[in-house]
């Protein structure tokens, strides 16, 4: 994702994510964060025919991952495309040579759930109240790309994820 991609991931976010959607302003943020030697995010776009269709983001600090945000335009969902994107982030979170991958989802999320449960990721906890201002909590889930299985440490569900809350 470069700058010249918000514009349309805003369009889509607001689309997408009604209640909560980021900020211009945490998009820039997070990209300022994305270039360079000590990169700690990695974001990704997909096109089809000149049009972004979907997007996602990582974070990677200190051998932890967090997918930051995942998204598919709606009449791309069911597709496949959402798995190929997280398939890129967990490509990327090895890459960072994270131990573990975390994210957060909305309990009401249920398709996002069996997404991730299909890549292996498995519930560990809740943050309550985590998506403002409707008050939904977060199923936080845990991935432990199979490298990395011996040496992971026990999971803490409160974790402080680096900047917004996230949608994925
Ligand atoms: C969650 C989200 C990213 C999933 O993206 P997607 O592109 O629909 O994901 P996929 O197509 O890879 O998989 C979704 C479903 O399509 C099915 N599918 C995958 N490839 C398929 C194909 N080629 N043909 C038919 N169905 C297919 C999958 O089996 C899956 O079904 P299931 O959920 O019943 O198991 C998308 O729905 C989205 O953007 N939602 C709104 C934003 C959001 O909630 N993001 C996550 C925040 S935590």
């Amino acid at each position: 994702m470069r700058w010249w991609d918000i514009e349309p991931v805003l369009a889509l976010e607001l689309d997408l994510f009604p209640e909560d959607a980021w900020s211009e302003g945490m998009f820039w943020s997070e990209l300022a964060h994305a270039r360079g030697a000590a990169a700690t995010r990695r974001y990704l776009v997909a096109e089809l025919a000149g049009r972004l269709v979907g997007y996602g983001g990582l974070c990677a600090i200190d051998g932890t991952g967090d997918i930051q945000t995942i998204a598919t335009a709606r009449d791309q969902w069911g597709t496949g495309l959402g798995a190929r994107l997280l398939t890129a982030l967990l490509s990327a979170a090895t890459a960072f040579e994270c131990r573990e991958v975390l994210l957060e989802v909305r309990v009401d999320n249920l398709r996002a759930q069996r997404l991730y449960e299909r890549f292996g990721f498995e519930p560990i906890g809740f943050r309550r109240g985590y998506y403002q201002p409707g008050n939904v909590d977060a199923l936080v889930m845990r991935l432990i790309p199979a490298a990395a299985e011996s040496t992971a440490p026990p999971a803490d569900p409160a974790h402080g994820t680096q900047g917004n809350p996230t949608h994925g």
